[in-house]
């Protein structure tokens, strides 16, 4: 799936979600960009819920990386959740020795994948998210 798309709830915003995952393989690599509150992790649970992890990331952690053991079509996946909104730079990033877990037989969701150009290359697919309105978000999917 890919366009724009306007959405008025959270729960719209995690059906967009789930739209979007339905057609992800392991192998993609999803950098979520968008302003703090704009959606990104109520968009990861969207996908957690195709990938049947939903209730794995209910609890508050603050990791930069955590892994989900996921499936789809009856095939183990696991599901990488970055999130690098405290890594403050490329050194940062190169110590955190994330490399492996970003791209490989998984599917990897990077929050604040745009903040280091360095990873650039290792997207496979965009959403942005954009806040609209109290409850209103655009959301980018590429
Ligand atoms: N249409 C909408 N879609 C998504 N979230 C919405 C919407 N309307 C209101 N919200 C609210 O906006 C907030 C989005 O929070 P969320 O943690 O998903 O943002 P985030 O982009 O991950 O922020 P951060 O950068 O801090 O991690 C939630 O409190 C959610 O209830
Ligand atoms: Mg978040």
């Amino acid at each position: 799936m890919r366009g724009e798309f306007l959405s008025g709830a959270p729960e719209e915003t995690r059906e967009y979600a789930r739209r979007f995952a339905a057609g992800l393989r392991p192998g993609d690599t999803v950098c979520m960009t968008g302003p703090l509150g704009a959606g990104k992790t109520e968009f990861m649970r969207g996908i957690a819920e195709v990938f049947g992890c939903g209730e794995q990331l209910s609890s508050p952690t603050f990791s930069l990386l955590n892994i989900y053991e996921g499936s789809m079509r009856g095939e183990p996946v696991e599901l990488h959740h970055f999130d690098l909104y405290r890594l403050e730079s490329e050194r940062e990033l190169e110590a955190a020795g994330f490399e492996e877990y970003l791209s490989g037989p998984f599917v990897s969701v990077v929050e604040w994948g745009e903040k280091f150009p360095s990873l650039d290359r290792s997207y496979t697919r965009r959403v942005t998210l954009a806040i609209a309105g109290e409850r209103q978000r655009k959301i980018t999917i590429m």
